[in-house]
């Protein structure tokens, strides 16, 4: 089964897993906490899952579009914010570099995706092309581990990040005023996890 289809499979019930509404929910008041977020910013969620981080954002500014490569996400996306009232536009992806994201945006956010990209360079230039002259990125994700975060690692590229690739990534695309600090700490049965979060700004 490829990633994807696990991730459709595993759609109906991602948000029962508490751990998982906690994390984003962290990650969430992060970046409203270092991005003064307004009704005028059109916003991407890159690799929205069901939602978790789109729909708290949502209310906060104008427009508000997930991005996945999971059919079975957006259906849950979608069913969501329908039953919240909440207007989100949906954008299915192929995992191609050269995807065509929308925008171009204020700020493109992502959470607990990075880690399922194999090249993120390639993706943090995607992101250059996506967003509206000094529009902002805000990326979330593990900090370096130890390979025990996922029981299955299947379509998981990276074991974390180190903070300093993540600088050096955004530096090289052009991205200034970069940020990175603790969003959250999660814990399983196998330890516990920090999540970075890092904040630029675009040219
Ligand atoms: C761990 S989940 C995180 C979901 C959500 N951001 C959250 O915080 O709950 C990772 C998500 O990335 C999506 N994904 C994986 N590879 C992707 C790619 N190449 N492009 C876009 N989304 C991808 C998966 O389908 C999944 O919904």
């Amino acid at each position: 089964m490829s990633a994807t289809e696990r991730f459709d499979q595993a759609a109906s019930t991602w948000d029962l897993v508490d751990r998982r509404v906690v994390l984003a929910r962290g990650v969430t008041e992060a970046i409203a906490a270092r991005i003064p977020l307004s009704k005028e910013m059109c916003v991407l969620d890159f690799g929205c899952g069901t939602g978790l981080v789109t729909l708290a954002l949502g209310p906060l500014v104008g427009s508000i579009t997930g991005a996945d490569t999971s059919t079975g996400m957006l259906a849950t996306l979608a069913e969501k914010a329908k039953s919240q009232g909440l207007h989100v536009h949906l954008k299915c992806l192929d995992g191609d570099g050269n995807a065509n994201l929308g925008g171009p945006y204020d700020l493109i956010v992502s959470s607990m995706t990075l880690h399922h990209i194999a090249d993120v360079p390639v993706l943090i230039d995607l992101f250059t092309r996506h967003l509206k002259p000094g529009g902002q990125v805000a990326l979330a994700d593990l900090d370096e581990e130890d390979g025990t975060f996922h029981e299955d690692a299947s379509g998981v590229h990276h074991h974390g990040f180190s903070r300093e690739h993540i600088r050096a990534w955004l530096a090289e695309a052009g991205f200034k005023q970069i940020q990175l600090e603790t969003a959250t700490v999660t814990s399983k049965e196998s330890g516990d996890y920090s999540v970075f979060l890092a904040t630029a700004r675009g040219n």
